[in-house]
């Protein structure tokens, strides 16, 4: 009898993920430098906490729950998208000369939608890029499980900061996948200089982005996709005062706070607020902070584009070839964008 067809091939073990965390500071460090930019936006005349704070676990479950609502067109729209236009994305890689790339997943968290992409891009290595490591970890496994042989580099890193990837990474071809309009909560000069980052010959001779971005269109439309009838971007947006109160010792009261959201025209953004429903005083270990009934912090802007005005801004950061396609109702496009 030939056992051979049965027992695991111990030759040939599958590939497992590597992980690279490229945090210069120690997590004591973190957890000091989160408490200082927390307090000092809490203590601005027009208080303020930047959006990455509403992702501790709970806050990347509802996260994760607003991409199922009916209002929350975006992840849907995108994914319909790509579903149609796989094979010309493939083709405009390889007309860039992109032939086995390093595929590099900016804010890959549970790494779904570029499990969809692998099969059709066939990259050589696939690069998951997220602020969490520990999330990255069960994700990036199940990745390698899906594709045995691919190469795969976990990064941990917050890449709002800069994008100098560890030496693991392959140094040419590389193409940037910066899908849900992520990029919209840049501002646009922000935007510019991280696409800059990406065009940057730094990243190898061939290289491109693969983006996702959210449109303008109608405010009432825009604006139930952050103001649900269930309330779970309320939820979403109430959770971030219970990760302050986590990350700096607070005492934010949710049931004192209101979400608001609202389309600003002028900016061509979404804003995020939460406003506080009496006058209040918030305390922390090294603080505090008085509200008036009625004021508010700004939680996030999420930026909506044209075609125009973003094939502007990656010609402008230095991408010269550019191709989208949209949905039937030009509510969301995907770039290609490469030098
Ligand atoms: C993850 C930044 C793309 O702006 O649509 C969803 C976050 N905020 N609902 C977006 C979000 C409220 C989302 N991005």
């Amino acid at each position: 009898m030939n056992f051979s067809l049965i027992l695991p091939n111990l030759d040939r073990p599958p590939a497992s993920p590597q992980f690279v965390n490229c945090y210069s500071e120690s997590s004591q460090g973190q957890a000091a430098s989160a408490a200082r930019e927390l307090a000092e936006g809490l203590s601005a005349g027009a208080a303020t906490v930047p959006p990455k704070y509403f992702y501790n676990a709970l806050g990347s479950k509802l996260f994760e729950a607003i991409t199922g609502l009916n209002e929350y067109y975006p992840t849907r729209t995108e994914a319909s998208i790509f579903d149609a236009a796989h094979p010309q994305i493939a083709r405009a890689l390889a007309k860039a000369g992109i032939a086995q790339p390093s595929l590099i997943d900016l804010g890959a968290g549970n790494c779904a939608k570029a499990t969809r992409l692998i099969p059709h891009l066939q990259p050589r290595q696939y690069v998951p890029v997220d602020i969490s490591v520990d999330f990255l970890r069960s994700a990036a496994q199940q990745v390698q499980t899906a594709f045995p042989a691919l190469d795969i580099v976990g990064v941990g890193m917050d890449f709002s900061a800069g994008l100098a990837l560890p030496p693991q990474v392959q140094a040419h071809d590389r193409v940037f996948f910066y899908p849900g309009s992520s990029l919209g909560n840049f501002s646009p000069d922000q935007a510019l200089t991280f696409l800059r980052h990406m065009a940057d010959p730094a990243q190898g001779k061939a290289r491109g982005l693969l983006l996702g971005i959210d449109l303008v269109k109608d405010p009432a439309t825009l604006k139930a996709a952050y103001d649900d009838a269930l309330g779970v971007t309320a939820a979403f947006n109430k959770n971030l005062l219970l990760h302050v109160n986590a990350l700096l010792g607070a005492d934010f009261d949710v049931a004192q706070w209101q979400h608001v959201a609202l389309f600003n025209e002028a900016e061509s953004r979404i804003e995020m607020h939460l406003q506080a429903q009496c006058d209040l005083t918030v305390r922390w270990l090294e603080g505090e902070r008085a509200f008036r009934a009625g004021e508010s912090i700004h939680t996030e802007n999420s930026y909506k584009y044209t075609v125009a005005s973003i094939s502007a801004l990656l010609r402008r950061a230095g991408f010269t070839q550019i191709s989208y396609w949209t949905d039937p109702k030009d509510w969301f496009a995907v770039f290609w964008a490469s030098v």
